[in-house]
């Protein structure tokens, strides 16, 4: 069965439709990551994959990230008794992209739901190539060389407004990293690098930095740019990660939602 697809907003998202062999035979693996490049998010409904066929699949289309979680299964939840990095993990209810420490971010991440929450849980995704090219060009040409550094900390800051002295050594042990705010990609298009982790904009003032970065990150976020996912069982989201930020809205860790995360390992350096 080849691919049909769907938009799902006129700027970002797409669902395609097809079946677990097709997916799994890797025929269409080159499709699909066209697609994911162009639309920022793909949505698989009424899949029923298990982790086995989630990883297969992840194989596919990149090189699968090994080292987090179990056999590429990584297992999302704001629950401590399930991941010990349940409190970290409450950052991504804010803008993000994910590893952007990293000197290659993660090219995508597949994710599945294994059991949802009765209310919350909703993902949103922005179009972070789509935000840039609407940008003013005044705004652009002014942007054009800045680089925000990037902290684990900053990410915190979000969860955790009043961290102790003790909390906040603990972040800065993670090291920082400068990224510029335009990322050109070897496709030529560029997308915006923002979110929780970006702390300040180099060479600016505290106030300047904190009102640019709200405000290209306003932009960005802004409906046009944004799908936003409610989850079904059997459903499966990958998203783009360099040309999306994403978001969970909230949900209560003692909710059961859990997820299993499978990410490809970048191919393009952010620096
Ligand atoms: C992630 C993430 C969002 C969600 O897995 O990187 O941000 O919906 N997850 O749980
Ligand atoms: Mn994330």
């Amino acid at each position: 069965m080849a691919l049909t697809t769907r938009d799902l907003t006129p700027r970002i998202g797409s669902e395609i439709i097809t079946d677990i062999d097709t997916l799994l035979g890797g025929g269409e693996a080159q499709a699909i990551r066209d697609i994911l490049e162009q639309r920022g998010v793909v949505v698989f409904r009424d899949l029923d994959i298990d982790d086995a066929q989630q990883v297969a699949i992840a194989r596919t289309l990149g090189e699968c990230v090994e080292g987090e979680g179990e056999d590429g299964i990584y297992k999302i939840t704001f629950d401590e008794k399930v991941n010990a990095r349940a409190k970290y993990l409450q950052g991504s209810m804010f803008w993000h992209v994910d590893g952007s420490l990293q000197p290659y971010p993660n090219l995508a991440a597949l994710l599945r739901p294994v059991s949802l929450a009765a209310t919350g849980g909703d993902t949103e995704f922005c179009n972070t190539y789509a935000a840039y090219d609407d940008l003013p060009e005044e705004d652009k040409r002014a942007i054009a060389d800045l680089r925000a550094i990037h902290s684990a900390e900053s990410s915190q800051y979000y969860v955790r407004p009043e961290m102790s002295y003790e909390e906040i050594c603990f972040w800065q042990q993670s090291p920082t990293k400068s990224c510029p705010i335009v990322w050109t990609h070897r496709s030529g298009r560029k997308s915006l690098v923002l979110g929780a982790s970006a702390d300040y904009v180099e060479g600016v003032s505290v106030e300047e930095s904190r009102a640019l970065l709200a405000k290209l990150r306003d932009w960005a976020t802004q409906p046009q740019y944004v799908y936003r996912h409610k989850w079904r069982m059997g459903d499966l989201v990958i998203w783009s990660n360099t040309g999306t930020m994403h978001r969970v809205l909230p949900y209560a860790a003692d909710s059961g939602r859990l997820m299993h995360r499978t990410i490809l390992a970048g191919e393009e350096p952010l620096h």
